[in-house]
């Protein structure tokens, strides 16, 4: 995470913007119930298990270790690499965009401070980014 001017990126400053855990299991619960909404996200939603139980659970998990709180992905399933990840999914320009138009409206929707709305979607498009070209040759 980068540092920018309010200290999001110190320590777990951005973890605590976002309301701890409970914060971001509201915001991981809004993303997929616009996932499941949206027709721009109807292709990415069927490369997800129907039952989004487990898919929550580990983008939460992943999201509190990222924003500099408790690495409970680390903690229950093991180190994770973002990109490799992905790499099996057919994830181009549109895909990445449809995940962060989800992931956009379920920022607004949260009681988060303006700024770190704003510094939370901008620091989302770099892995996003980062999954399109790893995936991109196969589009
Ligand atoms: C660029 C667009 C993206 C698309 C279309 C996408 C789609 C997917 C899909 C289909 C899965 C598999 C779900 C499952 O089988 O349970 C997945 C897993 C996951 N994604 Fe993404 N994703 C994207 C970007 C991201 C980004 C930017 C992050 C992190 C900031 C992320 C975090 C995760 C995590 C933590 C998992 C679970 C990995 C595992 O343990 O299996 N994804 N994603």
């Amino acid at each position: 995470m980068q540092i920018n001017e309010h200290g999001y990126g110190v320590g777990a400053n951005s973890y605590h913007a976002a309301g701890g855990l409970t914060g971001i299991t509201c915001l991981v619960d809004d993303f997929f119930s616009n996932m499941d909404a949206f027709p721009e996200s109807e292709k990415i939603r069927k490369m997800h298990p129907q039952d989004l139980t487990e898919s929550r659970k580990k983008l939460a998990y992943f999201l509190s270790g990222w924003l500099g709180g408790p690495r409970l992905y680390a903690e229950h399933y093991g180190g994770i690499n973002i990109p490799e990840v992905h790499k099996h999914l057919a994830i181009g320009d549109a895909e990445r965009d449809a995940w962060l138009l989800c992931m956009q409206k379920a920022i607004d929707a949260q009681k988060y401070q303006g700024s770190f709305k704003e510094y939370l979607f901008a620091q989302l498009k770099i892995p996003a980014e980062r999954v399109k070209q790893t995936c991109a040759k196969k589009i």
